[in-house]
């Protein structure tokens, strides 16, 4: 197979936060592929940085034990981690005072690209911005990465930008949204803008509602007082589901370049309308009945009398000439049937039955599947083969691209995509300081809303679909959620 891979220049990138979770788990094992399959060459280096007492060989240890912990099955060659962890050095550092930056300083080349990774918590975000900036450590040139949350609410984002801003400038600054690495997402562009067979019907003329399903499997376990503090709304809907709906739902942007795209969405936030009571459903889930483990929500959030939901499902209105009329339908939890994310699209039902006396003519459905399986599908009326008359019925016009492309290879990590954007300056999937603020501000009220009220999230059973108030709010408007996991 040709290589499509694309080098990047040398570069010096350091993490802090280095023997963190997110560090194991995503951004080095990340790295390591990327190196694996030649992208960056091994003049370039990766310079750990965290409170612990470790010296270089402890780090490069701790990070070959990382790679195969959570690397890709069968791609991690003892060889080619030998060959990785060279690439490695170690400095202690301490945001909170001056231990660890004129060293760090001391390990970083004049001549090649610099980032500043800062998988830490946010608090840390603004002492790490400023001693970056007083120990002239960031150059004009150099980047800084960092992972939500952006804020807990419109102000505290305002506050967090402004102090990233007394050091950096936008256009160094990469808020990592990991939806935006995810190889389907960046399908849905495609879908949109590279093809004229779905532009011209992607309005409220031809889109009776589209369905947003971000659904998990997993609980909060081992984070429930972070979680417990975040809830799914500013857990995953201010930001990754807001993404999706973005993408869903933006004009197209006259170019594929970072500030055209996020220029774009930002113009969806605005118009979206907030949300009333009314159109949304909250739960929490229940322990299983009859289990000997503690498994509920309240088990894990450090707090029993906990109001935080772990499930979110709302109706949402974009008001503008585009969709005025077609509502999107939301909807995340923890501890749902099936892991499984989607974008589902219906068409509004043909304008007129030709056959008559035949049911079965529905409307299209395009579900673009996010994760398993990731590929598209296009509900069909079709005829029922074989002998009986006029008979209809649906069939799916189905891809994975797993199947359609093998050449593909395994399917990336979002967190290898947006890495190397960082290294190449392409901020077009990362979200720009406005985007977020414009997230917040709609969300806000929203949470405000219910605050006040001390409305108490509905119970739902783990494995399955959610509260009860979620099918009722689809029902109410006639509509069906697709099941989680058929
Ligand atoms: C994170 C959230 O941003 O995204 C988690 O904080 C959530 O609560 C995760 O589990 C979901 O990501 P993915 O890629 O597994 O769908």
């Amino acid at each position: 197979m040709v290589s499509r891979v694309i080098p990047v220049d040398p570069f010096d990138l350091v993490l802090f936060g280095a023997t963190g979770d997110l560090a194991r788990r995503k951004i080095l094992p990340s790295l390591f592929h990327r190196f694996q399959i030649a992208q960056f060459s091994p003049q370039s280096r990766i310079i750990g940085t965290s409170r612990s007492k470790l010296d270089k060989s402890g780090f490069q240890a701790f990070v070959a034990e990382a790679i195969r912990e959570f690397g890709q099955e069968g791609e991690t060659g003892e060889e080619d981690i030998a060959a990785f962890v060279q690439l490695l050095d170690y400095v202690p550092v301490d945001a909170k005072d001056d231990t660890g930056w004129l060293a760090l300083k001391s390990h970083l080349r004049a001549d090649v690209i610099r980032v500043f990774y800062l998988s830490v918590g946010p608090s840390l975000f603004p002492e790490i911005a400023s001693r970056l900036s007083s120990c002239n450590i960031a150059t004009p040139e150099s980047r800084i990465v960092l992972e939500k949350p952006f804020g807990h609410d419109l102000g505290s984002a305002q506050a967090l930008n402004g102090a990233l801003r007394d050091h950096f400038d936008e256009s160094q600054i990469y808020r990592i949204d990991h939806y935006l690495g995810k190889e389907t997402v960046q399908n849905l562009m495609a879908l949109r803008f590279a093809n004229s067979l779905f532009e011209p019907l992607w309005n409220s003329t031809h889109i009776d509602h589209v369905q947003i399903t971000v659904a998990e499997s997993i609980g909060v376990a081992g984070r429930g007082e972070y979680y417990d503090r975040s809830g799914a709304m500013r857990d995953m809907v201010q930001n990754h589901l807001m993404q999706l709906l973005c993408l869903t739902a933006m004009e197209p942007p006259s170019r594929f370049t970072s500030n055209a795209v996020r220029d774009e969405k930002v113009k969806v936030i605005e118009a979206l309308e907030t949300v009333a009571q009314g159109d949304l459903a909250r739960g929490q889930y229940r322990a299983t009945p009859g289990s000997a483990v503690a498994d509920s929500y309240l088990d894990h959030a450090g707090d029993p009398n906990s109001r935080t939901e772990s499930f979110i499902a709302m109706k949402v209105q974009v008001a503008n000439w585009r969709w005025a009329g077609t509502p999107f339908y939301l909807r995340t939890g923890k501890c749902l049937r099936a892991r499984e994310s989607e974008i589902a699209v219906y068409f509004r039902d043909p304008p007129h039955n030709i056959f008559e006396g035949a049911d079965g003519v529905h409307g299209n459905v395009l579900v673009i599947r996010l994760q398993p399986d990731e590929g598209i599908t296009l509900r069909t009326t079709i005829k029922d083969p074989g002998p009986g008359g006029m008979r209809l019925t649906g069939a799916n016009l189905d891809m994975t691209f797993a199947d359609s492309l093998p050449e593909a290879g395994r399917p990336q990590d979002a967190y290898e995509r947006l890495i190397m954007d960082v290294i190449r300056g392409n901020q077009t999937l990362f979200m720009r300081g406005d985007e977020v603020e414009a997230a917040w501000a709609w969300a806000d009220p929203i949470i405000d809303g219910w605050s006040q009220s001390g409305a108490a999230p509905q119970a739902y059973d783990r494995g399955g679909s959610g509260p009860e108030d979620s099918l009722l709010l689809m029902h109410r408007d006639n509509r069906r959620w697709r099941t989680i996991g058929a």
